[in-house]
């Protein structure tokens, strides 16, 4: 439904375009979402999330690569044709966008008005738009009289007034607190499975991934770096910036007082810490009593959590291995041969 070819995006702060000070947002993307899905893209601010997702709808023109949304090359057609187009693609954001001199009826009557629609016409889309977000009864209030969740509602509803087959997110829930940014997220789920709009979302928030996402990007510095099955990405992500967001996500780092007392090198008389990630069987396994009887090593656990991403399991533990260097070793091996992630943190000297 939506694919992107090698699209690049470089704006320059000068109209001469010169390269010197050039910033390059988008570096050749290549992303394809499927009809129905719901895809993600996650990355720190400044990533070029923003830019990517408005090459969708060209609010930014690439400077090259295609884009292709529905069968339509977008960059290729007229204005009059991309307006057409672009009835086809809703789009919310983070601060909701709405005209706050307009009640809440007017502003999800705004596209139809702009198509030159009757007014009949209109009310009869509206209504049901409005039953549709839970908003009936707010139809003529003014934005200023919503809360941030009712007003993310109303561009919901606002947005899928053209019967949009694809729907964009810039950090819809951003300006939410979590148990609205729920609420939301739920309502987004609800209008991908009944009226099977394709989702394209935006967020640097990994829970919001995690809900209700089938696939995800990473983005870091312009330049698409993953593209996974979300369980997949919670559970085995393959690049360090991956792992960065799943760890502070899981908000397991091992304790300061820990931590300060790591040292890189093994000496004589330290042990390894380390960081287990296991998944699927791994995680039903006894595997931590089979290291003390295999290898001879015992596990001190420091921190431990399992996660469920939606059919997938996920366990995760900070872990001190007390045994020789061998010992320690060989345990190491034993873990990775069934699968499991270990990262070693450090070492750290016994105090005993
Ligand atoms: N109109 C513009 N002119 C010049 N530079 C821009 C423009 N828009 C964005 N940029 C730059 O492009 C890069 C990517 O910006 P973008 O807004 O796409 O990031 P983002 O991932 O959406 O960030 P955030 O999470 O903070 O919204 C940044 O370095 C930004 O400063
Ligand atoms: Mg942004």
């Amino acid at each position: 439904m939506i694919e992107l070819s090698n699209v690049s995006k470089t704006y320059f702060s000068s109209s001469k375009g010169s390269d010197s000070n050039a910033v390059h947002a988008l570096k050749n993307a290549n992303l394809s979402v499927p009809k129905g899905t719901i895809h993600g893209v996650i990355g720190l601010s400044g990533a070029g999330k923003s830019t990517l997702i408005r090459c969708v709808n060209l609010l930014e023109r690439p400077t090259s690569g295609s884009v292709t949304v529905d069968g339509q090359e977008m960059t290729r057609l007229s204005n009059a044709a991309l307006n057409r187009a672009r009835h086809r693609i809703g789009m919310i954001f983070q601060h909701f966008n709405l005209l706050t001199t307009r009640t809440v009826f007017d502003n999800v009557a705004l596209p139809l008005e702009l198509m030159g629609q009757k007014r009949h016409t209109i009310r009869e889309r509206v209504i049901p738009l409005l039953e549709m977000v839970g908003l009936a009864d707010k139809a003529n209030q003014y934005p200023a009289q919503l809360s941030g969740g009712q007003k993310q509602r109303v561009a919901i509803a606002r947005a899928l007034a053209s019967k949009p087959q694809v729907l964009l997110c810039d950090e819809a829930t951003s300006a939410l607190d979590p148990q609205t940014t729920g609420s939301i997220l739920e309502l987004l789920r609800d209008i991908n499975h009944k009226l099977g709009i394709t989702i394209l979302l935006i967020t640097h928030e990994m829970e919001v991934v995690k809900s209700i996402c089938h696939r995800v990007s990473l983005i870091s510095d312009g330049e698409l770096v993953e593209d996974s099955e979300v369980g997949d990405f919670f559970t085995a992500p393959r690049t360090q910036l991956g792992r960065e967001f799943l760890n502070d996500f899981l908000q397991l780092t091992p304790p300061k007082e820990l931590m300060e007392r790591l040292v890189d090198v093994p000496g004589e008389s330290t042990h390894p810490v380390v960081r287990l990630t296991f998944s699927g069987d791994a995680v039903s396994t006894p595997l931590i009593s089979r290291l003390a009887r295999e290898c001879g090593v015992d596990v001190s656990i420091l921190q431990a959590k399992v996660e469920s991403i939606q059919e997938r399991t996920l366990g995760l533990m900070i872990a001190e291995l007390l045994g020789t260097p061998e010992q320690t070793q060989q345990a190491m091996t034993y873990l990775e041969s069934h699968q499991l992630q270990v990262e070693v943190l450090g070492h750290v000297q016994r105090n005993d």
